[in-house]
């Protein structure tokens, strides 16, 4: 057993296989996306027999078996009672422009944004364009990466409990003239079995104020709404489906969270608050805190143990420290295994001081 509460420099999949069956409570995750970024880590020997760097590969269905594999062992470990939410990002067929236009890309050869794409480190030189005649869809198109992963997983026996959208409000403006600008993510939300943890009650949102419910509620036939004129609410009655809950509403399934710069990631400041900022520093691509709150206080009882088997700056970690979960991170990547471990020392709270869920 991998110990609690630490970052462990590890592979993912050599990781997971030291976790017994069934000893975590819930995942919270972002896998790295599909040639996205190189993170400089070093490859993993599949159970195909290939060798490759997780979001690397040639062709985008040897990545989703590899993100599949994965998961196979994150449902052995996980309880019966747990959840699992996984942040995943799409990629349009034929925009491998920001790779290497012709192929492999030396330092010596490529120009422009490239070279300096190189210099940062988020351009793989090793990346080639995968053959078309294996792509699910026609150049132009949105990959359907996310759509693939999840039909894998109903595959394993996977429930698939909700397809949240995670809409950035300060995404990144776009010059593409023949669409609308990508401005949300998927974050699903899986369970291994039909009962689960779910503490609803702890994420609940308030109602909108009564007066206007007023106005736009009771202008319609079909909500009854209980209400006082005054506008006192009053506990719903028995049985009545539309009644407002006493205790706040289910907060829905589109999420509007801003992301951060991993700079403020870093220096601690604000909580999921953007500034402008698409995924974080041009290298690195953080999840904001406020992405990790609903599923952690929702899908994670207080004092189980959350696994992040892709923990980057230790976001998740953070923010389990601070709602008195403990956690495992899983992280390749030396310099962010460091990362992370200096953000927890200095950002999260110690034990007696955990905030409430
Ligand atoms: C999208 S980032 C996660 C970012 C994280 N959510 C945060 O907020 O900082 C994915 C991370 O997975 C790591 N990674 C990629 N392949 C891995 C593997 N096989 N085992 C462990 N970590 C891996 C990368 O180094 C990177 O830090």
């Amino acid at each position: 057993m991998l110990a609690i509460n630490k970052i462990h420099r590890i592979n993912a999949l050599e990781g997971l296989k030291q976790l017994p069956d069934e000893s975590i409570d819930c995942v919270m995750t972002s896998p790295p996306y599909w040639s996205m970024r190189d993170y400089g880590i070093k490859p993993t020997k599949w159970s195909d027999g290939s060798k490759s760097v997780l979001g690397l590969e040639h062709e985008i269905r040897d990545y989703v078996n590899h993100l599949l594999s994965i998961f196979e062992q994150v449902k052995r470990v996980l309880k019966k009672s747990g959840t699992v939410w996984v942040n995943l990002g799409d990629v349009y067929a034929g925009s491998w422009g920001n790779y290497a236009p012709n192929g492999v890309v030396s330092n010596r050869r490529a120009t422009g944004k490239h070279k300096k794409w190189l210099r940062q480190g988020i351009v793989n030189p090793q990346f080639r364009p995968p053959s078309s005649r294996k792509q699910l869809v026609r150049n132009k198109s949105l990959s359907l990466i996310p759509e693939q992963f999840v039909l894998g997983m109903a595959q394993q026996g996977w429930i698939l409990r909700n397809r949240i959208v995670w809409h950035k409000p300060n995404h990144m403006p776009s010059s593409v003239k023949d669409r609308f600008t990508n401005s949300w993510e998927h974050l699903f939300l899986f369970s291994k079995s039909k009962k689960y943890y779910f503490d609803l009650d702890s994420v609940r949102e308030p109602h909108l104020s009564l007066k206007k419910n007023m106005i736009n509620l009771t202008s319609s036939p079909k909500i009854r709404v209980s209400h006082h004129p005054t506008g006192k609410r009053l506990p719903p009655k028995p049985g009545d489906p539309q009644a407002f809950h006493p205790k706040g509403k289910n907060p829905g399934d589109c999420w509007d969270i801003s992301t951060r710069s991993f700079k403020s990631v870093m220096k601690g400041k604000g909580n999921g608050q953007g500034d402008g900022n698409e995924t974080g520093d041009a290298h690195f691509a953080v999840y904001p805190e406020q992405l990790c709150e609903r599923p952690i206080k929702a899908g994670c009882p207080r004092g189980g143990i959350i696994l992040d088997p892709f923990m980057g700056s230790g976001t998740t970690a953070v923010v389990a420290k601070k709602l008195g979960r403990s956690f495992i991170g899983l992280e390749l990547n030396p310099e962010y295994v460091k990362m992370a471990r200096q953000r927890l020392r200095h950002r999260a709270p110690s034990r007696g001081q955990s905030a409430a869920a």
